[in-house]
């Protein structure tokens, strides 16, 4: 994929459905009994590993478009799979339904593409066999096999902020006898949280702690899928960085869990207002980006777990700014589809950017001329999407190697930024 720099960048968009929404309703209405009606349900690749996971369980699932539709038998009707089920690329797909299948009396195997083959596993299988369930990675990673069994409440302690993680252990605590409890060090994403009450289960939160009896079934929901906002920072770093330029994005999620890109953004000095249209349940609304100065700053650890798949969009949105950017306490940016931090360092280094690389994080100081180049994006579609941003500000063309992965999250990804560019 080749790049040119652009003038200015401009439009009103609505981006795709948020996928982390989009996986959860999938496998809530999956384990659910009755009818789950799923609409604006994410074009991302990895939403289609879900949905064809759950399918590989016997779960009745119709797809038109956006919409999908489920019609549940509940957690009792998943079936044995006859083969390996396939994650493809998605983390969250397999790491997710890992928490199902603990309770389910078969044994399933859970795998995924090489890159999800890389990633850590561990962290989900530990809860889960001391909840009483048979699990076997490979060397930590996957293929994960799982034997089901008879599970028992946890108070699990998380030692690194995870939502998948904690989402896992919930799944598997709604077949649990007892109380299941999950703290986190920092705040991840609560969709699970928000969603499981429009299923009918009952859970509390506190802090940062969910705790939930014990068994609990589901009955089948239906929902909206705001937009996704990993997806819309991309559009709003374009909106940002370039002269002249103005985005609107309508229909996207504002959980305050996601939107702390935006609040960085703001201490960059960004002009990104936003406005809410709906809360319930989950929090929708627009957001609107002007050209503006930026300055870099400090990304602290504390705001890391609300930010971390929009590390790569700051780091864009850092080579544009003056002065120094830095985000520290994210060394998880290294067991995501790729190694991240590396990832960056390398691309936007390409380009001219003046990158360091930390143990846990990086500095990027800002203000430098880019210019086109040759960069990979190493198989991990927020790579690609961070360095198409960069290069519409780059002098010439980049070339992105590997660039068409952006289809795991935001296929759309590609026309949205032709529609956008004023060259
Ligand atoms: C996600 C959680 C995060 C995030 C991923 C989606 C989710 O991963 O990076 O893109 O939907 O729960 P971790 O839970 O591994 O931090």
């Amino acid at each position: 994929m080749r790049i040119p720099g652009a003038r200015s960048f401009r439009g009103r968009f609505v981006v795709p459905g948020d996928k982390s929404i989009s996986h959860r309703v999938a496998i809530l209405g999956g384990m659910a009994e009755g009818e789950t009606r799923i609409q604006n349900f994410s074009s991302a690749a990895d939403c289609a590993s879900t949905l064809s996971c759950l399918a590989a369980l016997g779960v009745d699932i119709r797809r038109d478009g956006s919409t999908v539709v489920i019609h549940g038998k509940g957690l009792g009707a998943l079936q044995a799979p006859s083969v390996p089920l396939d994650a493809g690329n998605s983390g969250s797909t397999l790491r997710m339904l890992a928490g199902v299948l603990a309770g389910r009396p078969f044994r399933s195997v859970l795998t995924g593409d090489a890159s999800l083959q890389r990633r850590p596993v561990e962290r989900v299988a530990a809860p889960l066999r001391e909840m009483g369930a048979r699990l076997t990675s490979t060397d930590g990673k996957p293929p994960l096999t799982i034997e089901g069994a008879a599970l028992r409440g946890l108070t699990y302690n998380l030692p690194v902020a995870s939502a998948q993680v904690k989402t896992a252990v919930l799944l598997a605590g709604l077949q649990a006898q007892g109380r299941t409890t999950v703290t986190e060090p920092g705040a991840s994403r609560d969709h699970t949280e928000r969603l499981l009450p429009l299923f009918g289960a009952a859970v509390e939160r506190d802090g940062l702690t969910a705790h939930l009896n014990g068994p609990q079934a589901l009955r089948g929901a239906s929902l909206q899928v705001p937009g996704g906002a990993d997806s819309a920072a991309f559009l709003v770093v374009a909106g940002l960085i370039l002269r002249d330029s103005e985005v609107r994005i309508d229909g996207v999620l504002l959980n305050p869990a996601r939107t702390a890109f935006i609040e960085v953004l703001r201490a960059m000095g960004g002009d990104v207002r936003t406005g809410v249209d709906g809360t319930e349940p989950e929090r929708i609304g627009w957001i609107e980006a002007r050209s503006s100065n930026l300055h870099g700053t400090d990304v602290p650890p504390a705001l890391v777990p609300g930010l971390i798949d929009e590390v790569p969009a700051l780091a864009a949105a850092a080579c544009y700014a003056q002065g120094t950017f830095r985000v520290t306490g994210a060394a998880e940016l290294r067991v995501k589809e790729s190694d991240r931090i590396a990832a960056l360092v390398e691309g936007l280094g390409r380009m001219g950017a003046d990158i360091a690389e930390r143990p846990d994080g990086l500095e990027i100081r800002g203000g430098r001329d880019l210019k086109g180049a040759a960069v990979r994006a190493f198989d991990d579609h927020r790579i690609a999407m961070s360095l198409a941003i960069a290069a519409l500000g780059a002098a010439g063309e980049t070339e992105i190697e590997g660039a068409e992965c952006a289809s795991v999250s935001f296929p759309e990804f590609y026309d949205f930024l032709a529609q956008g560019a004023r060259r």
